[in-house]
């Protein structure tokens, strides 16, 4: 497995893997890589010749009064998971590589698919995430990406930037991997002091509940959310950002459940913002 810190070096290795006829997947991360990012790595070498890892706390993404500082950051034990997974090259640039001259140029999707959920709470949030998987899908021009459903509202943004921008890319959607007792993996689970792991379990129960209630025969959104709602303020240490259940591709809300809907929520665990979701299926 390769180390690589430029685009240029990125490019030459990836110009030598294209002439040999290989195919290109690339797994976007902000790395401390957990067995979440691990799952999308395995897919992408299970589909492509080379796997491209991407390891890039992306500043553009984050708000002012957000953990850009303190995002952890652990390049080699990250090292050894993409190996691990099946990753070829890790691309771990510095912030000037990606932004060079800072930055005049964003991508942008706008309206409803970026109006709410976490787009409400964190303004400007997803604006950088389209921003810098534009530039990285023209760096590593991959045939295949992956991404996690443990990120519903950035999968649909990005499949709308494919479109709209013609990205000649197939997004690869991978399902939630979680802990043994529910709890969603993601990076942010580190900054859980013992007794916020425990309280972080109101999230993933929360779900199980909503899905025990429309197998009971409810099918009224805002009955659901408001169940969902009282359920999470039974725990102490949560603050709820929001809970909405919305359709899954346009993200609009519905008066009453259709086919399929995406109950996505978030909800502050002390000073710790997580998120999960989860599809509702009515037979
Ligand atoms: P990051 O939070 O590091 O996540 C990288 C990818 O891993 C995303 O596609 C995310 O949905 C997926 N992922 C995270 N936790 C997961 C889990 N428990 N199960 C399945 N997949 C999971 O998302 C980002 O980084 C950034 O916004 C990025 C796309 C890299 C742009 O900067």
């Amino acid at each position: 497995m390769q180390l690589l810190e430029t685009v240029n070096t990125l490019r030459e290795q990836l110009a030598l893997a294209r002439r040999a006829g290989k195919s290109i997947g690339l797994v976007p991360t902000m790395g401390a890589l957990h067995e979440g990012h691990a799952s999308l790595i395995r897919a992408a070498a299970a589909e492509n010749d080379v796997v491209v890892v991407s390891i890039f706390v992306n500043p553009t993404q984050f708000g002012p009064n957000e953990d850009l500082a303190a995002y952890p950051r652990t390049l080699e034990k990250d090292m050894a998971v993409a190996k691990e997974a099946g990753a070829a090259i890790i691309f771990h640039p510095p912030v000037k590589e990606v932004y060079p001259d800072g930055n005049a140029t964003w991508v942008d999707v706008e309206g409803p698919l970026t109006a709410g959920l976490c787009g409400r709470s964190r303004p400007g949030h997803f604006r950088g995430v389209t921003t810098v998987v534009s530039r990285l899908f023209n760096i590593v021009r991959p045939e295949r990406a992956y991404f996690g459903q443990k990120d519903a509202q950035q999968v649909q943004v990005l499949k709308r930037m494919a479109a709209d921008l013609f990205f000649d890319i197939d997004l690869r959607i991978q399902p939630i991997v979680r802990e043994a007792d529910g709890l969603a993996m993601s990076s942010r689970n580190t900054y859980l002091s013992p007794v916020e792991r425990q309280a972080a379990l109101i999230l993933s129960r929360s779900l199980a509940e909503a899905k025990r209630l429309v197998a009971a025969g409810e099918r009224n959104t805002a009955a659901i959310e408001k169940a969902v709602a009282a359920f999470i303020q039974t725990e102490p240490l949560a603050t709820i950002d929001y809970i909405e259940l919305v359709h899954p591709s346009d993200l609009a809300r519905r008066e009453t459940l259709t086919d399929t809907s995406l109950l996505a929520l978030a909800v502050r665990i002390g000073k710790t913002r997580l998120i999960d979701n989860t599809f509702l299926e009515v037979s």
